[in-house]
């Protein structure tokens, strides 16, 4: 988050694992220093640290949360452990008006508070710049040295001025200016590309999301036609999807698409599935087979394509032990090449999803790729519960067209960021004209939310929903009941499998 916010100020940033010693760091000349902040304690032994070289560097740089603490105890401030950890909002009481990191911020503001130890005592030549009630140094500053720290935290939403003050740094303090931009991503992506193939041919698999249709069009820009694109219609996708992503591939982006029709291959291998994890593994390995089946068919390829994006980047450098539980197997067309003897090619692999949706309007996407909601690589099979038969494929895919076609045409602030509907398992009672039914439940899902790792459920008005409701028990057979999901994740998921 801190790196997002860090680019969004036109400021450009790269992430690095905290025991990166600085003799890696200083033949890349970094302008400034972050560190962020963790839910370690700098009082207990083994806590992480950073190489000390780091600190005397002379670079300009900023602690947050933890940051500052190691900071502080680098510099040989004195740190306890609170009776009772400062979490949540506190208001924060600037002691220092004139300091850079607090310009255009306000004598008294809400930050956001997460923290067990506090410095007590400050280092030589530091500063306290401000305070809250549980804690005497919300902020600290060495000048002369450009060492700043913060205990709150200026990357969330719930710190007011939060911004400002990020950006105070990185202008005021570090000198950077504003100058981050798309459009000079591009050339020097174009370049890189040309430079890593040359004459090679390439190949690329489209899911019809935004990452590969950006990845692959920026990839068709540096090299055209050396580059072949392969579309697999498992099926499994939203009405009309197929031939519209197509369509927009090949008219519009003017990419090389070989579409693949896998649909009855898919189903097939489905039928009778009701695991969902069985249901992900099975379309994740047919994907493979049939973009093998037609990688064999072009000769001579030696790259390989992947809208790899810098949170998976990240990610996969987290040390196991580290990394989270895995509570759904994603299925991407990522996975693909571990068994295949390609290259890879990754133009993504330093961008956020919101700067890929800017570079894909940067280089002219059209708005329905380019702000295509999330899409299970599994598809629809992910949003029928049970088995997936060619009549429940049908059933899911109307209901959601619905929900798509009536929350799309709604003035709504804020717009959902993802909404669809899901066919239940569950059969009920209903009446239709004069006639008892026993009928499916389809369940609608729109939630808000930054980037589906939490979500808040959208309070859609009761006029949108009782028209979702009513057009799906009229208009798609099977159905005769209608359920919205309040439901926050934690503790439920976005999709429901
Ligand atoms: P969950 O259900 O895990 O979903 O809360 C979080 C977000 O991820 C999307 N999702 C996927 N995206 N490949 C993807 O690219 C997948 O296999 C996959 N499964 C879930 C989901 O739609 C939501 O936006």
């Amino acid at each position: 988050m801190i790196a997002r916010r860090t680019r969004e100020l036109g400021a450009y940033c790269e992430i690095v694992p905290f025991d990166t010693p600085w003799s890696e760091l200083a033949p890349r000349t970094p302008a400034a220093f972050i560190l962020s902040g963790g839910p370690e304690s700098t009082l207990v032994e083994d806590a992480p640290g950073i190489d000390p070289a780091i600190v005397t560097s002379g670079v300009p740089m900023i602690g947050i949360c933890y940051g500052m603490q190691l900071l502080a105890r680098e510099l040989g401030a004195e740190l306890v452990k609170l009776d009772h950890a400062e979490y949540g909002p506190a208001t924060l009481q600037v002691a220092e008006r004139a300091t850079p990191l607090f310009q255009d911020v306000p004598g008294e503001m809400r930050v956001w508070m997460s923290h067990g130890d506090s410095v007590v005592r400050l280092p030589a030549g530091f500063s306290t710049l401000a305070a809250t009630q549980r804690c005497s140094v919300a902020a600290m500053a060495d000048p002369k040295r450009k060492i700043y720290g913060v205990q709150f935290h200026p990357e969330v939403m719930h710190t007011e001025n939060g911004r400002t003050v990020l950006r105070n740094f990185l202008r005021e303090v570090a000198g950077l200016a504003d100058e981050w931009r798309m459009e000079s991503f591009v050339d020097s992506a174009i370049d890189a590309i040309r430079a890593k193939i040359g004459s090679d041919k390439v190949i690329c698999a489209l899911s019809g999301g935004v990452d590969s249709a950006v990845a692959a069009t920026l990839v068709s820009r540096a090299i055209g036609e050396q580059l072949t694109c392969i579309f697999v219609d498992h099926g499994l996708l939203r009405k009309n999807e197929a031939e519209e992503v197509v369509g927009a591939f090949r008219d519009v982006m003017h990419l090389n698409v070989r579409a693949i029709d896998a649909r009855e291959r898919f189903l097939k291998k489905l039928a009778g599935v009701s695991d969902p994890e069985e249901k992900r593994v099975i379309i994740g390995h047919e994907f493979i087979r049939v973009f093998e089946e037609e990688a064999d068919k072009i000769a001579g390829v030696k790259w390989l394509v992947q809208g790899t994006l810098y949170p998976d980047v990240i990610e996969s450098k987290t040390p196991e032990s580290k990394a989270g539980h895995k509570i759904k197997s994603h299925h991407n067309v990522g996975g693909l090449p571990e068994k295949m003897n390609f290259g890879l090619v990754e133009p993504l692999r330093l961008l956020f999803k919101d700067e890929v949706r800017e570079l894909g309007r940067v280089l002219g996407l059209p708005e329905a790729v380019v702000g295509r909601q999330p899409f299970p690589g599994p598809g629809l099979a992910v949003r029928i519960i049970g088995a997936v038969t060619p009549e429940r494929l049908d059933v899911v895919r109307e209901a959601d067209a619905i929900v798509r076609e009536e929350i799309d045409a709604a003035p709504l602030e804020p717009h959902p960021w993802q909404y669809f509907a899901v066919l239940t398992p569950v059969q009920s009672v209903g009446v239709m004209g004069d006639g008892r039914t026993y009928a499916n439940l389809v369940a609608v899902r729109a939630i808000t939310s930054e980037d589906g790792m939490t979500a808040d459920w959208a309070r859609l008005p009761h006029a949108l929903l009782e028209r979702i409701s009513s057009r799906i028990v009229n208009e798609v057979r099977g159905v005769n009941r209608v359920a919205y999901d309040i439901t926050t994740k934690p503790p439920a998921t976005v999709e429901w499998e």
